[in-house]
């Protein structure tokens, strides 16, 4: 997209924002949904009672996600843990505007830590339910997907030292108000600001695969190749891993599908809110969406590119136009899943 284009979107997706935003003026607010207790702790829950329905299906996905995300997150580590010197060919880069390159080991071991605390977020369901006891864990769920874009944003690794500072802000005051206001704008506060992480993931995920797939194997990219690399490599070498396949830009496709599944899964839980399969459907997302994570780390991992070239992956333009404009759609997308919510509620 041009400049002049960028900003005719930006105008356009504010206008949307504004009206969408005074459409809340005009909704009906008093929607009073009922608060459930849990049963074992005693403490009101971020759900109505689902009567008839305290079977163990919900259980049963919560403990099946659990075991994937454990093992998918142990294994992704555990991928990332070859020797860059002697299996060099393995190494991914990211790369950015300005052709910087950094390997995509970190990012693959955000992915592994992303589905390792996912995975202590389901425990911690099981042990409160949701509700502002889980929110404590849950918080890092969303924290994992705020530096994971942060990374992307900044080449592929957090290099600002400001960040931890803001992370710390995030986690206080995402924490705070989900503490502190009352039923339902707790659980409101808390979807709304997940739902922008998981919005940026999937429109993050979906440029670095159109710029990857555009932009794999062009000329600009040529100087990317390591020239001292020999050219006839046809000999099978063996690999920590044994076989390895060749790496496309395809790859990519998979962030893509995982970050899809798991906002596909939370949309139809923001405006089903009342309805408990809207919950099953959520949780069971957890059970595709890490898994495809993690395999996506197997690739990244065990892939060789064509030789003499090196393995990129390449990173979106982070312009400002182009931040303001993500930003401004994901806020858009997440009020406008609240604003179905509300109708859908207020029409049942
Ligand atoms: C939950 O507990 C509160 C306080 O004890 C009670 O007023 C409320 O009716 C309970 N809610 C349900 C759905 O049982």
């Amino acid at each position: 997209m041009s400049r002049v284009g960028t900003i005719i979107a930006i105008i356009a997706v504010s206008v949307s924002l504004v009206i969408l935003l005074l459409s809340y003026a005009g909704a009906k607010v008093d929607v009073d949904i009922p608060q459930d207790n849990n049963t074992r702790t005693g403490y009101p829950v971020w759900h109505p009672p689902f009567p008839g329905h305290y079977g163990q299906d919900q259980y049963a996905t919560i403990f099946a996600s659990i075991i994937l995300m454990g093992i998918g997150g142990y294994y992704a580590y555990k991928w990332t843990l070859f020797d860059t010197k002697t299996d060099e060919e393995l190494v991914t880069y990211l790369v950015d505007n300005a052709f910087n390159k950094t390997t995509s080991i970190y990012f693959d071991q955000l992915l592994a830590a992303y589905s390792l605390i996912t995975g202590l977020t389901g425990i911690a369901y099981l042990a409160f339910d949701l509700g502002k006891m889980w929110s404590t864990v849950g918080v890092f769920h969303n924290g994992l997907e705020v530096v994971i874009l942060v990374a992307l944003h900044q080449g592929g690794r957090i290099v600002s030292n400001k960040f931890l500072a803001w992370m710390i802000l995030y986690f206080v005051s995402t924490l705070g108000f989900s503490i502190f206001l009352d039923w339902p704008y707790d659980t409101v506060w808390f979807k709304m600001q997940g739902l922008c992480q998981d919005f940026a993931l999937a429109i993050t995920f979906t440029r670095i695969y159109f710029d990857t797939r555009n932009g794999y194997g062009d000329e600009t990219h040529q100087r990317l190749s390591d020239v001292e690399r020999p050219r006839e490599h046809n000999h099978v070498k063996e690999y920590t891993f044994g076989s390895v396949s060749r790496f496309i830009p395809n790859f990519v496709l998979f962030l893509v599908l995982a970050s899809y599944t798991h906002i596909l899964g939370n949309v139809y839980a923001t405006i089903l809110y009342t309805k408990y399969y809207s919950y099953l459907v959520l949780s069971f997302t957890y059970c595709i969406t890490f898994p495809i994570y993690c395999y996506f780390v197997y690739l990244d991992t065990h892939s060789i590119a064509t030789p003499p070239s090196q393995k990129y992956i390449i990173l979106p333009d982070t312009s400002k136009p182009k931040v303001v404009l993500v930003t401004l759609s994901v806020l858009f997308l997440s009020f406008l899943c609240t604003r179905l919510s509300l109708y859908y509620q207020s029409d049942d």
